[in-house]
């Protein structure tokens, strides 16, 4: 969406994987405190969002959402003058239809969807000082382009504030993969792809509730080619730091993440991580893949359902090249400097977490443990025609 936000993945916080419905105000500014303190809002963490179970159950006599008495009793916009007040940017949740996911499912009382309240409530978001909005399609039925239309609908209400607001929509939930289905960059600046994402490695769902992150990678990879400044595939939020993975598994999912181009919003419990969390999330090499200029996502150079290898090309001329073992046991993954868009005999490798430097002449390989994950960024040498669609710029394609 070319609406002057996210022109690379947007970067984060976000409530809802680790709190659900248990959220208030207090809470939202310690994490906020913590982002700052931890050093991650000068990495580039900087949209706090507020996820669902923030409302009242009602609205007021003139038909305005209120926050949450108990919850949230200083109101929305004191929180965002917070956060603002602190460097970071105030993301808030709403759903398009009559009723928020917590509301359909029962978990928290009323039905103060936007449906008919979409000039009014993009109004409101604005005058608390919005800058991100999270919109959450919750219900099994409506086809893409009743999703289509409704989520057109609040794209424009919140162009019509003049308030800058990154626009993000969720058209999965309960309503499994109709992100896939189509290229959402004209409607909004980043779309989930999947159903929601769990702290685990596989569930063995591929569309469906929860999604573990091989699944997530096997739905969010193919769909390469739609990402690009202003428009990113969001494959949820991270579950680095809740558990249920090995420190492999969750180095693998930060730096898939990061080469998809996916926006890098924390779900972790920021005031009390532990070091391992805090090396991962504050990986400096691979945020700077993720949030190179050029804003592609990493394209699929070659998947024997074991190995997997990832190339995103990068605005210097380098090209970061993922080797992502997706089996149980260790092995070597290879690929070539040529395969990944790169001419030349020789180059020089850099090990995104270990900073380690290598040469080549062309082979490019790794031991790469289970479900581990090594990222090189590759220097040197020319960049060749772009081997695959998911390589190019905007500019260089058609039909984008
Ligand atoms: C479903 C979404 O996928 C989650 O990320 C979260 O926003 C919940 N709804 C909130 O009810």
């Amino acid at each position: 969406l070319n609406n002057g936000v996210a022109r690379t993945p947007p970067m984060g916080w976000n409530s809802w994987n680790t709190f659900g419905c248990n959220i208030n105000e207090t809470l939202i500014r310690q994490m906020a405190d913590a982002i700052v303190n931890s050093g991650m809002r000068d990495l580039g963490y900087k949209y706090v969002v507020v996820d669902d179970c923030w409302m009242n159950s009602t609205r007021d006599a003139q038909g305005n959402l209120q926050a949450s008495p108990s919850r949230f009793p200083s109101g929305m916009k004191a929180l965002g003058d917070y956060l603002h007040s602190r460097g970071l940017l105030f993301g808030i949740y709403q759903a398009p239809l009559d009723r928020t996911c917590a509301q359909y499912f029962g978990a928290y009382p009323g039905a103060t969807g936007a449906q008919g309240h979409e000039v009014q409530d993009a109004r409101q978001f604005a005058a608390w000082g919005v800058d991100y909005l999270k919109y959450d399609w919750c219900s099994p039925s409506g086809t893409i382009d009743e999703q289509v239309a409704r989520f057109a609908v609040m794209r424009d209400a919140l162009a019509a504030t003049g308030r800058p607001i990154l626009y993000s929509i969720n058209p999965n939930s309960i309503h499994a993969k109709t992100g896939p289905l189509r290229n959402w960059g004209d409607v909004a600046n980043i779309w989930r792809t999947t159903e929601d994402i769990t702290n685990a490695w596989n569930t063995g769902q591929t569309n469906g509730y929860p999604m573990g992150i091989q699944n997530i990678v096997d739905v969010n990879v193919p769909l390469a080619h739609y990402a690009g400044p202003g428009a990113f595939n969001d494959p949820d939020m991270m579950e680095v730091g809740r558990g249920g993975m090995t420190d492999t598994e969750m180095r693998s999912h930060f730096a898939l993440w990061a080469i998809m181009a996916a926006p890098l919003v924390a779900g972790n419990d920021i005031r009390s991580m532990d070091a391992a969390t805090q090396t991962i999330l504050k990986a400096q090499n691979l945020i700077a893949i993720n949030q190179d200029p050029l804003g592609l996502q990493a394209a699929q150079v070659s998947n024997d359902g074991t190995r997997r290898v990832l190339a995103k090309r990068l605005g210097n001329g380098d090209v970061a090249v993922a080797l992502f073992n997706q089996g149980s046991t260790s092995t070597t993954v290879t690929t070539t400097a040529a395969a990944i868009g790169k001419s030349g005999t020789s180059f020089t490798l850099r090990d995104a977490w270990t900073n380690a430097t290598s040469t080549t002449s062309g082979s490019i390989s790794a031991s790469v443990p289970a479900h581990g994950t090594v990222v090189y960024r590759v220097s040197g040498g020319g960049t060749t025609p772009p081997p695959t669609t998911a390589f190019r710029l905007r500019s260089e394609s058609s039909g984008r």
